[in-house]
């Protein structure tokens, strides 16, 4: 008998990531009974084995591997830089930083956008400060006055009769390529890389473009330095895993364990975790009107003091789906009755390697940016913004200005942070100290994943070893 034919061992398809949590329904199962159904980029599943080797932790520990990255990862990846909202008009800029690495971001032209390097080809002064943004017709050194035009040509160079070797027509600033996408400035530094759409494949593109972000815009935006790696902290939310030792106040009403997890090609991943269903380590202990009550009472509950009675043998999901429709409906002004249950609810969290997670459910929408610190390869630089949806009528509202926290600050003293999300950020915070630390202590100088709920995991470090290893 060739391989072909020799039976398929149920043994072998458990040890190959063919596991799910026992007794629960799969977050498909869930969904199929929403009484608004979902679209398709919802009700499909791209998972598969991807191994069971641990990983080692010098990528978390390591300057030098730190280094790499910044030559070798950082150089050939698209990179979020700003949202076309943070430069409306021809002259607006924004500059953005990555380790060493600094872009102006300007808009040229009406559908023109530019990433210039951020240094003089002078002396090589950076031409606008590391954060800054503001509005410009010319970019001027402070130094010496070299300028350049909007469109990055060179204009004029004080004193120009010192300088008869520097041929204007080929002191253009450089500049990194640019692509837009559901509203997001993309950057990348590397001439040969594949286009942005080519990057994430045509699922995973799909899946992006069906959720229209161009029509959303910041609302909340904090940033905040964490106390470790980049890759460690992105890590700390590529799974819902740890929701029940972690964030045990949420596991009342959130699918945690019966989670479901995809990857796309090389650059994109997702979870869906499911609301309004009890996460199965809680079977037997909760209620469906637990699950309501966790919704519609308490202090940072979705719905105030609003008492919520189930019908017998109604589901506490279908229920909080039209709370949620209704709130959703009135806070931004739209028709929400086409959107699903699942999108209204669930947590979608997408990332689009290598720093990026896009949440374009109603409920969670958000985007997460993170970032090495520039100095210390133990700290990443974190950023959540929130987009909701741009009013249906009037202006569009200009984006959030960021609020900076310090490192011992908590997220819930960010203005406009709901206190229970940013204790949830509070938690993760603690843990990646703790985790920073414990793997810098540890003799076993690996970490060890699950097959199904830390694919993510794998997935990304998988993409991280392609381009340090070049
Ligand atoms: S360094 Fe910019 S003009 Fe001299
Ligand atoms: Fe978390």
């Amino acid at each position: 008998m060739n391989d072909v034919d020799a039976p398929i061992k149920l043994d072998d398809v458990l040890k190959r990531g063919g596991a799910r949590c026992p007794g629960a329904p799969t977050t498909q199962e869930i969904i199929a009974d929403d009484t608004v159904p979902a679209p398709a980029w919802v009700r499909s599943e791209s998972y598969e084995f991807l191994g069971d080797e641990d990983i080692s932790t010098d990528r978390y520990t390591d300057p030098a591997f730190a280094k790499r990255e910044f030559d070798t990862l950082w150089t050939k990846t698209w990179q979020f830089a700003c949202r076309e909202e943070h430069i409306p008009e021809v002259g607006d800029y924004h500059v953005y930083d990555l380790g060493r690495y600094s872009f102006i971001i300007t808009r040229v032209g009406e559908d023109d956008i530019r990433a210039y390097y951020n240094a003089c080809l002078h002396r090589g002064t950076k031409l606008r400060a590391s954060g800054t943004e503001g509005s410009a017709c010319e970019f001027k050194c402070s130094f010496h006055g070299w300028t350049w035009n909007l469109d990055g040509t060179h204009k004029s160079s004080t004193c120009d009769w010192d300088f008869p070797h520097v041929d204007s027509e080929k002191f253009s600033l450089p500049q990194a390529r640019v692509a837009t996408l559901g509203g997001f400035v993309f950057i990348n530094m590397d001439p040969e890389a594949p286009s942005l759409e080519d990057y994430l494949g045509p699922e995973a593109l799909s899946h992006i473009k069906a959720w229209k972000l161009e029509n959303r815009y910041i609302t909340l935006h904090v940033s905040k330095r964490l106390p470790a790696n980049w890759k460690l902290t992105m890590e700390a939310f590529m799974e819902a895993y740890h929701v029940i030792d972690t964030h045990p106040q949420v596991a009342p009403s959130n699918g945690d364990a019966n989670s479901q997890y995809d990857f796309y090609g090389d650059h994109v991943d997702r979870f869906i975790s499911t609301l309004g269903v009890v996460s199965p380590h809680l079977y037997g202990e909760i209620s469906e009107q637990d699950i309501v009550d966790q919704f519609t009472l308490g202090d940072s509950s979705a719905m105030g003091d609003t008492k919520i009675k189930l019908e017998d043998g109604e589901k506490a999901r279908g229920a909080v789906a039209k709370i949620f429709r209704n709130m959703f409906e009135q806070a931004a002004n739209a028709d929400l009755s086409h959107v699903s249950d699942s999108e209204l609810l669930d947590c979608f969290s997408y990332t689009v390697f290598p720093n990026t997670f896009l949440f374009p459910g109603i409920s969670l929408p958000m985007v997460y940016r993170f970032r090495p610190d520039p100095t210390d390869h133990r700290k990443s630089l974190y950023e959540v913004f929130f987009l909701r949806p741009v009013p249906r009528e009037g202006e569009r509202p200009e984006p959030a200005e960021p609020i900076h926290l310090g490192d011992d600050q908590s997220f819930t003293e960010a203005e406009g942070m709901d206190p229970g999300f940013g204790q949830i950020l509070d938690q993760d915070t603690d843990n990646l100290r703790l985790q920073q630390e414990g793997i810098e202590a540890s003799a076993k100088k690996s970490i060890t994943l699950g097959n199904y709920q830390e694919i993510r995991v794998r997935h990304f470090e998988n993409a991280v070893d392609k381009y340090v290893a070049g």
